[in-house]
């Protein structure tokens, strides 16, 4: 491998290079080639300072994450962040691109910043539920003032060049030659080391206040209450009790389960990325133009993607009228962006002038993707597909956003299946960033290619799945819906088992969830597929549909849209399970909490078995980006093996045998792993 840090002395000046692909995380190797290059700078008398400067997409992206949790080797980036600031000689950092976390942290232990006009500064140690560990929570407060510091801390976003100068963060932004600037900088005296401008640490009443404002987020939040903590100690401690304070601090939110699933999410989400056997070399289409079949819930949502995106979308539906709401539709969503702020009205114009309408399918003769988002019926969805069979070019991409019909029965309706396949946005489309690209059997690596690829430029995670009934994400939720409806058969009141859910992190449980989408949408598909739900479907029978009728699982207030306990629900759940022949009794909540999210890891195992989904990184990342589980519980195969498996398996099996529901019987995949000790995450070695 090459060196990750090349030195050379040019004119009496040194300069350390970094190149440790892709993004100059501070690995070990780095470390030392870098503290190397110091200890040769301040050895040479011919050398009057050094220069780092970094090749490729950024400067440094901050500690190398994937070493975190083994055992540190020396010179650890405490000591080489020591060794730049105690440095004999002037040393600056060129930055070219993004200095991350300890990447900023290095930059801040050097005399000056120098910036090119890409470079982001930003410390977003907070994301991954961490804090910014060698020495950043006391350096940032003494170059821009500690209030300005802890915001860009908890913020965890980047600085552009010339607020982080503004900012005092950075010496200067250069627009000509990096290096040079660089360079002319090393002829001016050393100055003090930010380590001792305690000067700069400006108002503490100021910080007091903006300390005060993350009170909400510092109680639920660790590494925000430790942030605060650690700058505060600036004001308290001396520089070197602070550093040790900030650093017991970082050590122990590393070893804080809540920043391991962060950690595991920033993986998984890259992993996610990677489509699993795809031949080397596979390249995407082009997609120019897109076609989005049907305007109505999932339809104009689609469509907006495409056009926030910059891509030409026609929308088609089967006549004016329907075109007309959905155009409206479009308009309006964008309209309530413009009013709420977040969308400026000229990017509003320049959206819809993206999106044309049409009627009829022969509009998708140009299109170079088509997504279809009709009514979920495989008799409409196969005549579509032929119909777009003869009318679209070859190697165009016909995809289907179908939430639970077969992909691969779709395809066989055209000539043509290894360009078709599943995308598989959620609700609302233009908001939620999950995308299942459905891989159907005869798929081709280049269809499959174009649709992760148009699904990153549309700004969503795709996660590629296989066919099965319900992909990864309906597929289990199908079991926790299953097991909720049981509980309160069970005697569990809906407002429990909703707050088993948002005491565990979501931010609604399943019946408020359902209140807000309407009973009724459940309740014609089972009555379409011949199941039932007693409790729900008492409910839609007695006119309880949700909030659109005021009443559901829960009862709406005038004008209120948060609903209360409604003794008329209870009564009817009564009714019911006594109907049903159900013995009710009282239900923790620890039970309720398992019962609904340990069947949705037995289904996920299964999922894993089948080869539905490739990873069980996957899983997790369909959770998160599709149906908002907590990022800090890392998705629910993370949080399986953060409870054991073996713990996980009991369960299930006890789960079963008092129920007598089978489906509840630990999967072969997990009765494997617990028996061997293993956890889901051992199953990327395999
Ligand atoms: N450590 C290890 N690997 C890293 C890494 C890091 N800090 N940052 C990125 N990578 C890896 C990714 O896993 C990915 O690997 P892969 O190709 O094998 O999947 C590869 O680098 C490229 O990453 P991206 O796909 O994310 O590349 P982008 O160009 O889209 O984004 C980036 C680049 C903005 C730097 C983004 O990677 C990022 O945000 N990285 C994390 C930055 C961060 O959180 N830094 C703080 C680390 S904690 C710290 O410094 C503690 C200190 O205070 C003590
Ligand atoms: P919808 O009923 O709101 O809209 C369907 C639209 O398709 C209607 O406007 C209809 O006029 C139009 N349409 C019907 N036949 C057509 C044809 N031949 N050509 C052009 N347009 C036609 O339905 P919704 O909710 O948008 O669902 C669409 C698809 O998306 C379904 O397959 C559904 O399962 C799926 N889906 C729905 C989600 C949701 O939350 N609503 C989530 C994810 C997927």
């Amino acid at each position: 491998m090459a060196e990750p840090v090349r030195y050379e002395v040019v004119d009496g000046i040194a300069v350390a290079t970094l190149s440790n692909p892709p993004v100059n995380a501070l690995s070990a190797a780095l470390r030392a080639g870098l503290f190397e290059a110091l200890r040769r700078a301040e050895a040479d008398p011919s050398v009057a300072g050094l220069v780092i400067a970094a090749e490729g997409r950024t400067f440094i992206a901050g500690a190398d994450i994937s070493e975190f949790g083994k055992p540190p080797a020396s010179p650890t980036l405490a000591e080489l962040v020591a060794a730049l600031d105690g440095a004999a000689k002037p040393v600056v950092a060129a930055i070219h691109a993004a200095a991350l976390g300890g990447g900023l942290e290095v930059a801040m232990a050097c005399s000056w910043r120098v910036l090119g006009p890409k470079a982001k500064l930003g410390l977003p140690e907070v994301k991954l539920g961490l804090l910014p560990g060698s020495g950043g929570t006391q350096r940032a407060p003494r170059l821009m003032g500690a209030a300005a510091a802890l915001k860009l801390m908890v913020s965890g976003d980047p600085m552009d060049a010339d607020a982080a100068v503004a900012a005092g963060l950075a010496d200067t932004v250069v627009l000509g030659d990096l290096l040079q600037a660089a360079r002319e900088f090393v002829k001016q005296p050393k100055p003090k080391p930010v380590s001792a401008r305690d000067e700069g640490l400006g108002d503490r009443d100021a910080f007091e206040k903006e300390a005060a404002a993350l009170a909400k987020r510092a109680a639920t939040e660790p590494q925000i209450a430790d942030c605060i903590a650690c700058v505060r100690a600036a004001f308290e401690k001396p520089f070197a009790e602070a550093v040790a304070f900030e650093r017991e601090a970082f050590l122990r939110l590393l070893d804080d389960p809540r920043s391991k699933a962060l950690r595991h999410v920033f993986f998984a989400e890259r992993e996610a990325a990677r489509i699993a056997g795809l031949p080397k070399g596979t390249q995407p289409r082009p997609v120019a133009r897109a076609a989005v079949l049907g305007s109505g819930t999932m339809g104009a949502g689609i469509a907006m993607c495409f056009a926030n995106a910059g891509i030409p979308v026609r929308v088609i539906e089967t006549d004016d009228a329907a075109l007309a709401r959905g155009m409206e539709r479009i308009r309006g969503t964008y309209e309530s962006s413009v009013k709420r702020g977040s969308l400026a009205p000229e990017a509003r114009d320049a959206r819809l002038a993206l999106i044309e309408g049409a009627v009829g399918l022969d509009a998708t003769a140009d299109a170079d993707m088509v997504v279809e988002a009709v009514f979920e019926e495989m008799g409409l969805k196969k005549q579509v597909f032929a119909h777009l069979d003869r009318v679209t070019r070859p190697g165009t991409i016909l995809a289907s956003n179908t939430s639970y019909l077969d992909i691969d029965e779709m395809a066989a309706a055209t000539s043509r299946p290894q360009d078709v396949l599943g995308m598989h946005f959620f609700s609302p489309a233009n908001v939620m960033k999950l995308l299942e690209v459905v891989r159907a059997k005869e798929t081709s690596p280049e269809a499959l290619a174009t649709a992760t690829e148009i699904g990153r430029k549309l700004a969503k995670v795709p996660v590629v799945v296989g066919v099965c009934h319900g992909f990864v994400g309906n597929r289990m939720l199908a079991r926790r819906t299953q097991q909720a409806e049981r509980l309160l058969l069970e005697g569990a009141a809906p407002e429990q088992v909703d707050r088993a859910l948002t005491d565990f992190g979501f931010r609604m449980g399943p019946f408020a969830m359902a209140d807000l989408a309407g009973l009724d949408i459940g309740w014609r598909i089972r009555r379409a597929t011949g199941k039932r739900a007693p409790v729900a479907d008492a409910l839609v029978e007695a006119e309880r549909l949700g909030q659109k009728t005021r009443k559901g699982y829960y009862l709406y207030p005038e004008g209120s849209r948060t609903g209360v306990v409604d003794p008329e629900v209870t009564a009817l759940i009564r009714r019911v399970a006594a109907a049903e022949g159900v013995e009710q009794r009282e239900i923790g909540q620890e039970e309720i909490l398992d019962r609904l999210v340990l069947p949705m890891v037995n289904e996920g195992a299964r999922i894993l078995e089948e080869g539905i989904a490739a990873r069980p990184g996957d899983i997790d990342v369909v959770w998160l980006h599709g149906y908002n589980w907590p990022a800090w519980r890392g998705g629910p195969m993370h949080y399986a093996d953060s409870i054991g498996l073996l713990h996980v398996v009991a369960r299930l099996a006890a789960f079963a045998e008092a129920t007598g529901d089978n489906t509840l019987l630990p999967a072969d995949l997990l009765g494997r792993l617990a028996a061997e000790g293993r956890g889901f995450a051992s199953l990327k070695a395999d």
